[in-house]
């Protein structure tokens, strides 16, 4: 945002248009995205995420906050209200320069207007360009709540709105997007160690969600091309189908957005060091990572085609931990009520691991494993005769009470005891 054009931008790649439209295909059919308000003809910018999309998109959050706020002590949560008082934007430089430029060069503020109350009392207020402001404006509430030790941070997942004069590439550009920012106040000294700390964590999170390190590319934000609020900013871009573009950022905001505010607002925000008796105002680091950037990047790296018994499979190698479904279980037949009965008790059993086991007994099984490929579910277990045991057929007696699995990503079965599988489940996972 905020007019980068990138001069200095690493060239990009050639653009994979065929693959674009496979992943929109594949998240509208199996239920991750769909165009917002379909029926109607859509709306652009906007998008849905469906019952697939909808947890996988939890699972990255949960991961987020996980990594960036709870497992540390330095961390606060909020979650702050998408309509504030318009003197933020104010403060905060939006209302002057969140603009982009028009075809005939004039400049369009990006930040979609409202307004609260009736009658006389009607005012205009804006839909939250960044999330970052309700975390600003909440600084001095969280210092004097937790009376919170330098350096800390706060931490918010939420919606965020830009009325961006050309929305595209799926879910890549929106008007309706969600981000997930950490504002991380230090010592004015001490901006590069934790710019260097922050860096560190946002390569670790890409890790953990699935994106190999060989994707994800960080490019230093030239001089003119960074927001007005930032002296040093990191973009992080990823390879997707249509070019080399920005994941997330990372952005050293000085005491810029503090200071603004405090001025704006006549509150004192200055940080009082009990123990030196320094008083400052402090200093920002910001890693600002966008979900919806996240989930195509995911799915981009994710996507994949092979040959299997002849023909073409389609599957999702996502990470476990991602994954909307982390295993399907399913009885051979679905007319062997002894089948079907002993798959529910698996079933049940997979699920004090994990509660997202999903249950699949409708067509044949090679249709059940390749709906689950297409997903990414990592695990497909199925119940067959010799779980039972030999007296119900033909079967070994030292299969009785084991199950196949099969992995998705090599099609390869082996059979297993139900606590096995369910150790190799945990520790997906984990
Ligand atoms: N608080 C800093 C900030 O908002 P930004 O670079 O404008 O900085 C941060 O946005 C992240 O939000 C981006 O790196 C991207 O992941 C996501 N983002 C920004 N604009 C977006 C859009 N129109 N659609 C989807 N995601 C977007």
């Amino acid at each position: 945002m905020f007019l980068r054009m990138h001069p200095c931008n690493n060239p990009i790649l050639m653009a994979d248009i065929n693959l674009m439209e496979k992943i929109v295909s594949l998240a509208k059919r199996r239920g991750f995205v769909f165009p917002g308000s379909e029926i109607y003809g859509g709306l652009a910018g906007t998008y849905d995420y469906g019952p697939m999309g909808v947890v996988m998109k939890e699972n990255i959050e949960r991961l987020w906050l996980q990594m960036f706020r709870d497992d540390r002590d330095d961390m606060y949560g909020v979650d702050a209200a998408i309509l504030m008082n318009p003197k933020v934007w104010e403060a905060s430089g939006h209302i002057q320069t969140f603009a982009d430029p028009m075809a005939d060069g004039k400049m369009f503020n990006t930040m979609f207007k409202t307004s609260v109350g009736a009658g006389e009392e009607v005012s205009t207020v804006y839909l939250r360009p960044e999330t970052a402001g309700g975390i600003f404006t909440n600084y001095k509430n969280v210092v004097d709540a937790l009376h919170p030790k330098m350096p800390f941070g706060i931490a918010q997942i939420g919606k965020a709105f830009r009325n961006e004069i050309a929305p595209r590439d799926f879910i890549f550009r929106l008007r309706e997007l969600e981000q997930m920012e950490v504002e991380y106040f230090v010592k004015p000294s001490d901006w590069e160690q934790a710019f260097e700390e922050w860096r560190k964590l946002m390569h670790l999170f890409a890790e953990a969600v699935g994106l190999p390190q060989t994707s994800v590319h960080e490019l230093e934000v030239c001089d003119g091309d960074r927001a007005h609020y930032s002296k040093r900013t990191i973009d992080f871009e990823f390879e997707y189908p249509f070019g080399r573009k920005e994941l997330w950022g990372l952005a050293y905001r000085t005491d810029f957005d503090l200071s603004a505010h405090s001025k704006a607002s006549g509150t004192e925000l200055s940080y009082l060091d009990e123990e030196t008796s320094e008083k400052f105002i402090p200093h920002v680091i910001e890693p600002s990572l966008g979900v919806d950037r996240t989930i195509l990047a995911i799915l981009t790296s994710a996507y994949r085609e092979d040959d299997m018994g002849g023909e073409t499979r389609t599957y999702l190698a996502l990470s476990p931990k991602i994954a909307p479904v982390k295993a399907m279980v399913s009885p051979l037949l679905k007319n062997k009520p002894e089948l079907v009965l002993k798959a529910r008790e698996v079933r049940a059993e997979l699920q004090k691991v994990h509660s997202a086991i999903a249950w699949d007994d409708n067509g044949n099984i090679g249709k059940r494993y390749r709906r689950q490929d297409e997903i990414g579910t990592p695990f497909c277990i199925t119940i067959d005769f010799d779980t039972l045991g030999p007296s119900n057929s033909s079967g070994q007696a030292n299969l009785k009470e084991t199950v196949t699995l099969r992995h998705r990503d090599t099609g390869v079965q082996e059979r297993f005891t139900v606590s096995q599988v369910a150790k190799r489940i945990r520790e997906a996972i984990l």
